[in-house]
């Protein structure tokens, strides 16, 4: 049976107040046209073919449309092998980092490291991305390097940042095990052909998956790249799949602008943007959902911000930022859009406890009330509160965070924003930006035939410091 063929129930429920055409707003927070956002449909309709078609043809960047159908035998061989280990260390950054701290903070129980290892289906996890000397030595401190394993993740097998953070702990490692069994430790992910990592996965003989040529890397969580430590976790990746594969299937069977959530945010997000509102705020009300921020606001940032177009995505917590940035999202400038998100269906509850000290009496409207209705209040208040104050917001709802569901939000929000570039008409699947970066990087660093990016880079360098002023 092809994975996501199954009828189950709803994956979101998206809502949004907007001017109808008779003028009467729906909300009373900053309307959009109802025309404005139909207008969009022409454009939605033949990006959305394209996007489809692109992935037929297993063209770059539109290789996570095919994620779902792809067979995962490899990772979870290779993921159920690492289960068994104490630690699992990951190198990556950016699209090979993030989309595996989104999967665990949704989808594993909070303090996973703390836990003790009966009540953990898995490994602790360490994620090695910034390249920061205190923070690898204090991973390399924390973990026993016989029960561990490394996974070396980078599409391009070339950043520096993983490269240098990688030769760290292979050092350490080949010190401590010898190199023959220090490769038996180490799982390289990277590109078929490109990089450093895959002659150097064939040179030492250890593990290696491959990251497939055509996902780019902010699009590769349901790839091996987020799927291997996912399994060896214990989460169920094929249940990712069969979420992200029912999204694709049930967005492909809406094709106007009002009944397809994907073509809907996307025309929002977009028509908001061209009224100003260049700031996207994402703010989930779960913990569990903090990282799926993080996540977002890479695949937004990296594919939209081009040419001098895109939304900058912003990244809240409710209820924390309730009491931090809600000041300024309700009277503060008009040049956000917002996005509520809420769990339906929440997998843990509190009653709130009575207690019966006298001082504490003007608590009693919290007595025995369930604590998930105190979030769910906070954040109608919030979405109601914004919309007040006349700014835009959308609500989105899912009815359980489970891995279905999360893996449908996945594909969700990826058809969105490559949709978003085809309106904003930039491509949504290059980062010539952070190439920029990471050239100039290579180039301070000495790396061969990158001498003329170190020149350009001195030189910018010079100019940011034309002004000096120390205490
Ligand atoms: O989305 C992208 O392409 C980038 O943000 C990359 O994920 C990031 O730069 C890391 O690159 P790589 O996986 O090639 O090491």
């Amino acid at each position: 049976m092809p994975r996501g063929s199954g009828t189950g129930p709803e994956l979101l429920t998206l809502s949004y107040g907007m001017a109808v055409s008779d003028g009467e707003s729906l909300a009373p927070g900053g309307a959009v046209d109802i025309e404005a956002v139909e207008g969009y449909e022409e454009i939605l309709r033949r990006g959305d073919a394209r996007l489809r078609e692109a992935a037929a043809e297993g063209r770059e960047g539109v290789g996570w449309l095919n994620l779902p159908g792809r067979d995962i035998a490899d990772v979870e061989e290779t993921g159920k092998w690492i289960a068994g280990f104490d630690a699992l260390v990951q190198v990556g950054i950016g699209g090979s980092a993030l989309g595996n701290l989104m999967l665990h903070g949704a989808l594993l129980p909070p303090y996973w490291n703390e836990l003790p290892r009966s009540k953990r289906q898995g490994p602790r996890f360490y994620m090695s991305d910034n390249v920061d000397p205190a923070d690898n030595r204090a991973i390399w401190n924390l973990i026993d390097p016989e029960q561990t394993v490394f996974t070396v993740i980078s599409k391009s097998g070339s950043t520096a940042e993983t490269m240098a953070n990688f030769l760290f702990f292979w050092d350490r490692l080949k010190v401590d095990l010898g190199p023959k069994k220090a490769a038996e430790h180490v799982v390289v992910i990277t590109d078929e052909e490109k990089g450093v990592l895959r002659p150097f996965a064939d040179e030492i003989g250890c593990r290696r998956l491959v990251l497939p040529a055509d996902v780019g890397g902010r699009f590769s969580v349901l790839s091996p790249v987020g799927l291997l430590s996912a399994v060896a976790l214990g989460i169920p990746a094929a249940k990712l799949l069969d979420g992200a594969a029912d999204m694709d299937r049930k967005l492909a069977e809406r094709d106007t602008v009002l009944e397809n959530p994907a073509w809907l945010l996307a025309a929002l997000s977009v028509a908001h943007y061209r009224q100003g509102r260049n700031m996207t705020v994402l703010m989930p009300y779960e913990d569990a959902l903090e990282r799926f921020c993080e996540w977002f606001a890479q695949l937004w940032g990296e594919s939209l911000g081009k040419n001098g177009t895109g939304s900058t995505p912003v990244r809240a917590l409710g209820a924390i930022d309730q009491h931090s940035q809600i000041q300024l999202y309700t009277e503060g400038p008009d040049d956000k859009l917002f996005t509520v998100m809420t769990v339906a269906d929440p997998s843990e509850e509190i009653t709130i406890p009575e207690t019966e000290e006298k001082a504490l009496v003007s608590l009693s409207y919290l007595f025995g009330q369930s604590m998930n209705s105190l979030r769910r209040y906070e954040a109608l208040s919030t979405a109601a509160a914004i919309a007040k104050s006349g700014k835009p917001v959308v609500s989105i709802e899912i009815p359980k965070l489970d891995e279905r569901r999360l893996g449908a939000m996945i594909q969700f929000y990826e058809h969105v924003t490559a949709l978003a570039g085809y309106l904003l008409d930039v491509n949504p699947f290059d980062q010539p930006g952070v190439e920029q970066g990471k050239n100039y990087t290579y180039g301070l660093m000495g790396r061969p035939n990158y001498s003329a990016q170190a020149l350009e880079v001195t030189e910018l360098a010079e100019k940011l410091s034309l002004r000096e002023v120390s205490l």
